[in-house]
């Protein structure tokens, strides 16, 4: 039924009046009952919730049941398909095992904690209604801001944000191509230490020998609240810090006495919103904030010198991997892209402007090179691929080398795409650097239901090296 609300317009003499009832349009009533979704909330609580939340924010790859991200996968489908899906593949690890009354009531909940009404007839499992005739997304003050007390790691910190302090750093000395693809051991300017990511510090004053001795020089608290995967850059003995709300800091890396201090924000709300790297380049520090804006900051007072956004704001695209910088061009990822369009992807920016120079998706759509392994799953329903750690670089060959996360959905069942690779999930992908143009690519775990997430470093050797 969808008879009653939209928008009046009442056309007056002299002028035109618009007259609309409280403000939005009004939407069908659910094909639900109260009493459904009243028995549906305890049954999510006791099946769902521990993993995606009572309040059905999700976290990390439990994907959000409730909001933009859920209304953007599911608006368009229909309520059976949404009970059909969960009854096939939900709880995680115990697909199936409730009665149908309860997947039932379970979707009745869902729906109403996504601003659906409930009305006269039950639900019986076959509504083809489709959600967003019933659903808006908003989802009730109640259910939204649960009393229960949430992890630490979920508690959004408060903070002022800005520039609380600005250096002015005299001893730093801009960082040359040639200083990044041939290191000084004293400094540690790529998050894995080179460019080939060997993790391996040059220096032989602390050995095998004297590593018992290491006693405390000074120690720097990380921020209250949120997730850290740090690694700190360090160059001409100035140490600069990714800290947890996207706030950096430069420190003098003897005294661990703070030079600048940049507050970038958000502040992390979330445990997912956390950083692994940072980057410098010539006189700029570079930062891909969690709400995946990048940032170069002046490396001697930590000013804004430009931002731009890597993905359009609002839409919970996310950044957690970190970033590198290679001839030229600041690289990063993106991850939780599911239920966005477009896909993730590595993108490209000009270190210097932060113009976008290049972007590749790692999600294959239907009619593109890699799209028909995905079969017949429609291109809004294809995920994963994610990049949450940032790729090395060979400078030789001007090629750098990325990992990418799983599909999703991670189980075959769930995604229906058979044993086929679901590209460029799960792969390496060897990219142009001035161009983002693949280069190669290889797929580790074709058709894989077991989270394999093969995103990590790739790790640069010389074939034949000594
Ligand atoms: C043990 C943790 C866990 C529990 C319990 C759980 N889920 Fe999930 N859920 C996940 C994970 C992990 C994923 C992502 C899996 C994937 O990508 O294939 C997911 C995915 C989903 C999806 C998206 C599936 C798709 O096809 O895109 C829905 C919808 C969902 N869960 C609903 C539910 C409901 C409803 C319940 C309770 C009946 C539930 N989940 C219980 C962990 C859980």
């Amino acid at each position: 039924m969808r008879a009653f609300g939209l928008t009046f317009m009442a056309a007056a003499l002299g002028g035109a009046a618009f007259l609309s009832v409280a403000g939005m349009a009004q939407i069908a009533e659910g094909p639900f009952t109260d009493a459904q979704a009243k028995a549906g909330r305890t049954a999510y609580a006791a099946n769902c919730g521990g993993c995606h939340q009572q309040n059905l924010a999700g976290s990390g790859d439990q994907v959000p049941l409730a909001g933009s991200t859920f209304m953007a996968s599911w608006g368009r489908r229909r309520v059976k398909e949404f009970y059909d899906d969960i009854r096939a593949n939900m709880p995680y690890g115990k697909a199936g095992s409730l009665d149908a009354a309860t997947y039932q009531n379970i979707t009745a909940f869902i729906l109403s904690a996504n601003g659906a009404k409930p009305g006269s007839k039950a639900f019986d499992g076959t509504s083809a209604t489709l959600i967003s005739a019933v659903a808006t997304g908003q989802v009730p003050a109640d259910i939204a801001n649960p009393p229960a007390r949430r992890p630490a790691a979920e508690r959004a910190p408060t903070m002022k944000l800005g520039q609380t302090l600005v250096g002015n750093i005299k001893s730093y000395r801009s960082v040359t191509e040639e200083m990044l693809n041939h290191p000084d051991p004293k400094d540690w300017l790529i998050y894995r230490g080179n460019y080939q990511a060997w993790s391996h510090s040059g220096l032989d004053q602390v050995n095998d020998r004297n590593v018992g001795e290491l006693q405390l020089k000074w120690s720097w608290a990380m921020n209250e609240g949120g997730q850290n995967s740090t690694g700190p850059t360090i160059h001409d003995g100035i140490m600069f810090l990714a800290n947890t709300s996207n706030t950096v800091q430069a420190l003098d890396a003897k005294t661990g006495e703070l030079l600048w201090e940049n507050r970038l924000g958000p502040v992390a709300t979330r445990a997912y919103s956390a950083l692994r790297s940072l980057a410098v380049f010539e006189d700029k520090v570079y930062i891909n904030a969690t709400d995946a804006r990048l940032y170069a900051l002046d490396a001697k007072t930590g000013k804004v010198v430009w931002k731009t956004d890597i993905a359009p704001p609002g839409k919970g695209f996310n950044e957690t991997g970190g970033v590198i910088v290679a001839h030229g061009k600041v690289i990063v990822g993106l991850t939780l892209c599911r239920g966005q369009m477009p896909h993730c992807y590595i993108s490209a920016y000009d270190a210097r402007t932060g113009a976008r120079a290049w972007q590749f998706t790692t999600i294959a759509d239907k009619g593109t090179p890699g799209g028909d392994t995905w079969g017949d799953v429609p291109d809004d329903m294809r995920a994963g691929g994610e990049t949450w750690i940032a790729g090395t670089y060979d400078p030789e060959l001007n090629i750098t080398y990325w990992g990418t996360a799983q599909a999703k959905p991670w189980m075959q069942s769930s995604r229906r795409s058979g044993t086929a690779a679901t590209l460029y999930a799960n792969s390496t992908l060897a990219l142009d650097v001035d161009t983002g143009k693949l280069n190669w690519y290889f797929s580790h775990a074709s058709g894989e239901t077991f989270d394999l997430d093969e995103v990590f470093e790739r790790v640069l050797i010389d074939h034949g090296a000594q």
